[in-house]
């Protein structure tokens, strides 16, 4: 088998060991004749899947009975619509409102998006700075009429993570986790909804995992949002209000018995805190690369840096003839990128940087030979 590391954004690495019980279970499920890919999302063995992995997933980030999973379809930009959809309701036919905060590319198109149904507003960004840092929160106002306040959590394309939350003044906390959810504790009783694209941290393409707390469900229909646009559908029916993607279900749920397995999501946290320091404490010291976001507010998911323009490229190509997948920049800003997410070793973050060092122990050679 070749061997990689692969360093993409999403679909991502999976831990080897969820992938190999996959594969053994592939043709017969647990006894069953068939594979997962095979079964009716109404049969008695998926329905243990399902409930299972809900419960597992309760267990490890500590989902208080007050809140809802949703194993939902359409992916995190899907949610960009259905959180104003269903959370952004003026009071007799008036639009609502929201606040955000812009902290990169992603908070800016859910901010666009929330545009299209009503009157959402930033009310804290960091563009003017190229997202290398996240906004100064310390001051914020949030609008009376808000009915939430809006985050993206872990910013994929930028490399910057909020540390704390910022003051929500009382309104719900509406946060995209899809980057970071699982990396490290939650306390999801500070939230109102969380949502997060399985694709990163979690499991395949094809999943998206809603937290959302019962107030925050419309008990009644919701003129004019299509019923599968309407968390209430989904809370109601236990996400089986229509076919769910099942088998990207079933690997979550593989990845939330391995998440225990490493120690639930403080363990987690360790190694990942250890895999980022590897990495960043390597950039800050080298004159070669060189970070894009200011130390305090470093993801500790997705690594970006750039070896300047001119090299970038030449050096994707070198770490990809060496084993380093995916390791090039987000298109709309460039540079390198290397996501980290749980399923990467540290092994792999260190070979990562010994190429690293090699790459810039010739460049520099050549640079003085010049
Ligand atoms: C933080 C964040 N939010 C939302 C999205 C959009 O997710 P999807 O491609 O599942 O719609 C992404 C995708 O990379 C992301 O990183």
């Amino acid at each position: 088998m070749t061997r990689v590391y692969n360093f993409s954004a999403g679909p991502a690495v999976l831990p080897k060991a969820v992938l190999r019980e996959a594969a053994d279970e592939m043709l017969d499920y647990q006894g069953c004749g068939m594979s997962v890919m095979e079964m009716s999302h109404r049969s008695s063995a998926f329905k243990s899947i399902i409930q299972e992995a809900e419960q597992d997933l309760r267990d490890l980030a500590g989902i208080p009975d007050n809140y809802r999973v949703l194993f939902l379809q359409g992916g995190g930009s899907t949610q960009f619509a259905m959180v104003p959809m269903n959370l952004m309701r003026g009071a007799a036919g008036n639009p609502g409102h929201a606040d955000y905060i812009v902290s990169g590319t992603w908070s800016k198109k859910a901010l666009a998006e929330a545009q299209r149904f009503g009157d959402a507003r930033c009310i804290a960004t960091s563009a003017d700075t190229n997202f290398d840092r996240v906004p100064d929160m310390a001051n914020i106002q949030v609008n009376a009429d808000a009915d939430y306040l809006y985050i993206c959590m872990n910013e994929t394309v930028n490399g910057n993570v909020l540390r704390e939350l910022p003051d929500a003044q009382g309104k719900p906390l509406v946060a995209d986790m899809s980057s970071c959810f699982l990396s490290e504790p939650i306390d999801v009783e500070r939230y109102g909804l969380i949502f997060a694209g399985a694709q990163k941290n979690v499991g395949p393409a094809g999943v998206t995992i809603v937290i959302v707390r019962d107030d925050l469900i419309s008990d009644t229909d919701l003129p004019g949002v299509p019923t599968m646009m309407q968390y209430r559908t989904h809370a109601d029916a236990g996400s089986l209000y229509n076919t769910p993607p099942c088998y990207a279900i079933y690997i979550c749920g593989k990845v939330f018995k391995w998440l225990k397995a490493q120690g639930g999501l403080a363990g987690m946290q360790k190694v990942n805190q250890a895999k980022a320091q590897v990495l960043y404490e390597y950039i800050d010291k080298s004159e070669l690369f060189r970070g894009f976001v200011r130390p305090q507010d470093r993801s500790l998911m997705n690594v970006t840096f750039t070896a300047g323009e001119a090299l970038d490229g030449e050096f994707v190509a070198a770490a990809k003839a060496a084993g380093f997948e995916n390791l090039k920049g987000h298109r709309s800003v460039g540079g390198l990128r290397a996501s980290i997410y749980n399923a990467m070793p540290i092994g792999g973050v260190q070979a990562l940087v010994e190429f690293m060092r090699e790459f810039e122990a010739q460049h520099s050679c050549s640079s003085q030979s010049m």
